[in-house]
């Protein structure tokens, strides 16, 4: 078995890593999210203001047996590597990941990094238990949070209203005006701070515009789009809330409900509601249909999750995030 470290600059190279990636993603999951393959080469093809990504592969000869996607924070959690294995189902138990897992760690080490991280995105429902789990407790990960996955299939019919008085709905595709960016960055920062994320080892980003221009760009070079509304306090100016939703053409049956946030001094007013139904109106009036629309929550999150069932979601899986200190 044979070590190779792959990114997105040689292609056939990263195809054959995808291929293990992707292959097990739609072996493990009823709906097989994440970036699609010339999203996901582009991404891992140059270091980004925030993220490098870097993948590796065991290799026998002419067949991939196991892969690896490191995600190195260059901002926030810079003392952490995302990892997440894949193994090609008959391969499996034979130590593969445990060696994917071994040079994870020693690359982490010599990088200065004290936490490897892992999600587990194919537990149950309910347990959230899966092969991915046992693997973690078997390897010293510990348990730190847990993420419902929901779905929604479009057109949802239906879709409450709620507008709320003294706010005025402000709508943008893939670039933030530059009159909002300012604010907009704020509520991101805002966002990273609130997040519910359990135990987790989580330094909270400070989004600047540079960075939410670096992300768009990067967005744009993906092929991917997203569809933003916002809340703008009419008194203040102030932008209260956002919600933002979108996918790329490379899958267009999967759509990703991404953040949502109310400005702390906005709350208990309505605005999430008040800013998904209409993103949501205008994301199922712009894409090819079927589709399904993702998300994940905290299930202390509960008004998020609520928010979600009365719009016509429905549960479909549990994630988990562990960790391992070096
Ligand atoms: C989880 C996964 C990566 C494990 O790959 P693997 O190459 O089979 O793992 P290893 O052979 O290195 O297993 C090491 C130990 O983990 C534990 N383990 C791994 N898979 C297990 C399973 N299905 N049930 C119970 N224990 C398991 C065992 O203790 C195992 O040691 P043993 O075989 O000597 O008993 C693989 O099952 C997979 O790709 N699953 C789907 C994707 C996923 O869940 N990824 C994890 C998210 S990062």
């Amino acid at each position: 078995m044979e070590i190779v470290v792959v990114d997105g600059r040689d292609s056939e190279r990263f195809r054959r890593f995808y291929e293990v990636k992707f292959g097990v993603r739609r072996e493990e999951l009823e709906f097989p999210v994440g970036m699609g393959a010339e999203e996901a080469r582009v991404f891992m093809a140059r270091e980004h203001a925030d993220v490098r990504a870097e993948g590796l592969g065991v290799v026998d000869g002419d067949t991939w047996l196991g892969v690896a996607w490191l995600d190195w924070w260059l901002v926030g959690n810079t003392d952490t590597v995302d990892v997440e294995l894949a193994v090609a189902p008959e391969y499996r138990r034979r130590g593969v990941a445990s060696r994917l897992l071994e040079v994870a760690v020693e690359r982490a080490r010599d990088a200065g990094r004290r936490i490897v991280s892992g999600t587990n995105m194919a537990g149950d429902p309910v347990t959230g238990e899966g092969p991915g789990t046992a693997f973690a407790a078997a390897r010293g990960f510990v348990k730190k949070h847990a993420e419902l996955h929901q779905v929604a299939e479009l057109p949802l019919a239906d879709l409450p209203e709620q507008d709320v008085d003294g706010y005025e709905i402000v709508q943008w595709r893939e670039h933030a005006p530059d009159e909002w960016l300012g604010q907009f960055a704020e509520l991101l920062s805002g966002m990273s701070e609130d997040v519910p994320t359990g135990d987790r080892t989580d330094e909270p980003v400070q989004w600047t515009p540079e960075l939410v221009r670096d992300a768009e760009a990067r967005r744009v070079a993906q092929g991917r789009f997203v569809y933003t509304t916002v809340a703008v306090h009419t008194a203040s100016g102030e932008l209260a809330a956002y919600t933002q939703m979108g996918g790329t053409p490379e899958t267009p049956e999967r759509l990703n409900q991404y953040d949502t946030y109310v400005r702390r001094s906005h709350r208990g007013n309505g605005l999430g509601i008040a800013v998904k139904t209409p993103n949501l109106r205008a994301l199922q009036s712009g894409v090819a249909r079927p589709a399904v629309l993702h998300t994940w929550n905290a299930p202390e999150n509960a008004p998020m999750i609520a928010v979600n069932t009365k719009l016509g979601f429905r549960p479909v899986a549990q994630r988990t995030m562990w960790e391992r200190n070096l």
